[in-house]
């Protein structure tokens, strides 16, 4: 009898519980929707966020600027420039950059030496400009990579890997960013003081652009007289001390918002980072180009030190004489002495 009456209750009591929470819904609901509705009113109504979307300040124990502003609608404008306009725009520059250095080596072709090697070498770049140049060159590139991850990832990486994948990705990028960003700011002061005198702009860079190098054109093959060195890597050389201090600047203010910065001046910042970033993004696409195959002879320069005495006279013939004039001097004045087999370069050290 007992056991009968434990299957019956095993049967009965489940369907009488379901038949008190059916009958028993309806009026739960009556019940928490009017509060519902009446906290969200109380706290969150539409004259709330009205206030909050006029960036009308609430109330915060913090002492920092604006943070008793919820909502600061003029971030949306940033957000618009940002997403909706730099960003494509900077994608199109890369891209187009790209494209027209593959078209110079297709089109125009990498630029020869004319003369066969000589086998003698000049001493062009000492053990310490190398060593600045290849910092600097890895302290850039790097930082463009994780810079690109962080702006463009989301649309070409994010979509197609796991999510925890992702997150490690974008988490590493910033965090090296934020890390590795001050080093280039210092690279870049070096390489202001060691070579900003011989990056000093004269007539015979100008003479030099109007024959757009001796690279296309009429003039191509001319090799228009240059010094040490050339109008091209002169205006390459101010692009990246401008635009690097501006992107240098602007990430250091990102990278440390403790000096009362507003909301206003990092979306400034992080505009202008954007913008000057890009821009050397794309001018570096062809400084590399022309380093790794534009020009025969330029690489062996930034890795040995030293270039054939045919390549310093047809790309810097001035800087070749100079040299040359140089040498004998000092020959002349030390008669006993034997010129050595590779000639230095004092100015460029
Ligand atoms: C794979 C990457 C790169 C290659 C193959 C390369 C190659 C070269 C070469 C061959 C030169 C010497 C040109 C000459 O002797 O006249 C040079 C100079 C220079 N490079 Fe690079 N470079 C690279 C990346 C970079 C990057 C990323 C930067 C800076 C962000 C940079 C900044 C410079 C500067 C400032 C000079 C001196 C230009 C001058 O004033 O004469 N390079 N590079």
């Amino acid at each position: 009898m007992t056991h009968l009456f434990k299957r019956l209750s095993l049967v009965v009591l489940p369907i009488l519980a379901a038949l008190v929470m059916t009958l028993s819904l309806p009026a739960m609901a009556d019940e928490s929707a009017p509060v519902a509705q009446k906290e969200m009113t109380q706290l969150a109504g539409a004259d709330f966020w009205h206030e909050v979307r006029a960036g009308e300040a609430g109330f915060t124990t913090s002492k920092s600027p604006e943070h008793g502003v919820l909502i600061s609608t003029p971030g949306s404008t940033w957000y618009v420039l940002k997403e909706k306009w730099m960003s494509p725009a900077g994608a199109i520059a890369i891209f187009g950059s790209i494209a027209m250095v593959f078209m110079a080596y297709v089109l125009v072709g990498p630029l020869m030496l004319s003369k066969p090697r000589t086998g003698r070498k000049l001493k062009r770049w000492s053990r310490w400009d190398r060593a600045l140049h290849w910092s600097m060159a890895f302290t850039f590139l790097t930082l463009a990579f994780s810079g690109l991850m962080l702006v463009y990832g989301k649309h070409f990486l994010k979509p197609y890997v796991p999510t925890e994948f992702w997150g490690f990705v974008v988490m590493l990028a910033k965090q090296y960013h934020n890390y590795v960003g001050p080093l280039f700011f210092m690279l870049l002061i070096i390489v202001l003081l060691k070579w900003w005198r011989k990056s000093i702009p004269t007539m015979t860079d100008i003479r030099w652009f109007m024959k757009m190098g001796g690279m296309v054109g009429k003039h191509k093959g001319t090799h228009p007289s240059a010094g040490f060195s050339n109008g091209g890597e002169k205006a390459i050389y101010w692009l990246l001390i401008f635009f690097g201090a501006a992107a240098a600047v602007s990430g250091l203010i990102l990278d440390f918002p403790i000096f009362g910065q507003t909301r206003r001046d990092m979306e400034l910042s992080n505009l202008l980072h954007m913008f000057s970033a890009l821009i050397l993004i794309c001018g570096f696409i062809f400084h590399i180009y022309i380093g790794l195959f534009g020009m025969e002879g330029a690489l062996e320069g930034m890795v040995t030190g030293e270039v054939d005495e045919t390549w310093a006279k047809e790309h810097h013939d001035l800087w070749y004489a100079e040299v040359k004039a140089n040498e004998a001097a000092n020959t002349a004045e030390t008669p006993d002495e034997k010129v050595k087999g590779v000639s230095t370069n004092e100015q460029a050290s």
